[in-house]
């Protein structure tokens, strides 16, 4: 077993950063500016949670990420690459994310007429892997996540709790590099999202992507991630980062540390202010291109 990562920090390599936005500016054709000026770099390993009021570009910015929208100003880099949402024009909207790169919803969307294995094994047929290495592949995300007894159930004969591990699986047969998650577990009850974080986590330990996690619980993000990024609204911002401190592994026991309950407070107190500002009449648009960003 790999010695256990009680710092938090990603390994001191020279590896470039996963994603590294720089003045990222998003607007939806000629639509208001979305997100503003969004400045975020993400080293191999980080575990990002996404928090901030609604409509404050959570998704959109994950949606850069996947290269399925592209950026209107500045810079996204993936591993160190340009990424497809910056190489776009609007003539070339970028559609298709890339292989190393996975994306999980708050609704699982398997396919209900295909078995759990034939659900995992999508990404892997869209691909056309060839069936002599498409079943170890489907085997091992099953396993991860405590569902190869099921393999051949469908999933109607599964719990809300089961199809998420189901499309977690499917999301992980491809072992990528970048983890996407959009309210992943959203819409489970309290028991089953805590199981299915430490679940997530304890999967973290075996495959090494770098998460961007997208919430609406203090909680879960706290418990998740060694980075919080607080987000604020009209335009969409990075208001604040609150580093977490905790070690890792995270166990049940995490949820009853001081620390843990202090970081849930932090964060809870910079949501409230947020949510506060997000409720305001937005400011007339006075804003002026910035200098040091590059216009596509
Ligand atoms: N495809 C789209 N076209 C135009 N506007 C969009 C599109 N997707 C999202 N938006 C707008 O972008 C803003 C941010 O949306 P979103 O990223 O979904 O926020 P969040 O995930 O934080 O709730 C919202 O005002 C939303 O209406
Ligand atoms: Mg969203």
């Amino acid at each position: 077993m790999p010695p256990a990562d009680t710092t938090h920090a990603p390994s001191a390599t020279s590896d470039p950063p996963a994603v590294e936005f720089r003045a990222v500016e998003k607007r939806y054709g000629s639509g208001p500016v979305i997100l503003d000026d969004i400045n975020l770099t993400a080293a191999p390993g980080d575990f990002v949670a996404l928090i901030g009021p609604s409509g404050c570009g959570k998704s959109t910015l994950l949606k850069l990420i996947a290269g399925l929208s592209p950026i209107t100003r500045g810079e996204l880099l993936l591993a160190g690459r340009t990424s497809p949402a910056s190489l776009s024009t609007s003539a070339t909207t970028p559609n298709t994310p890339a292989d190393d790169l996975a994306y999980v919803f708050q609704e699982p969307t398997l396919l209900p007429w295909l078995t759990v294995a034939a659900n995992v094994a999508l990404p892997l047929d869209l691909r056309a892997t060839p069936p002599a290495r498409r079943t170890p592949l489907v085997t091992a995300a099953l396993a991860l996540v405590g569902l190869a007894p099921r393999a051949d159930y469908y999933p109607r004969q599964l719990s809300g709790g089961q199809k998420m591990r189901v499309s977690i699986a499917r999301a992980l047969v491809l072992s990528p590099q970048i983890l996407l998650l959009d309210e992943p577990f959203g819409a489970l009850d309290e028991m089953t999202r805590d199981r299915l974080n430490e679940e997530l986590l304890a999967i973290r330990e075996r495959q090494r992507w770098t998460a961007f996690f997208v919430t609406h619980s203090v909680a879960e993000a706290v418990f998740l991630s060694n980075r919080i990024v607080v987000m604020s609204a009209n335009p969409g911002r990075l208001h604040r980062e609150i580093r977490v401190d905790l070690p890792y592994p995270r166990t049940p026991a995490t949820r009853r540390a001081p620390a843990y309950h202090r970081l849930v407070d932090e964060v809870s107190q910079l949501l409230r202010s947020v949510e506060d500002i997000a409720t305001t009449p937005p400011e007339p648009e006075t804003r002026n291109p910035k200098p040091g960003t590059v216009p596509l």
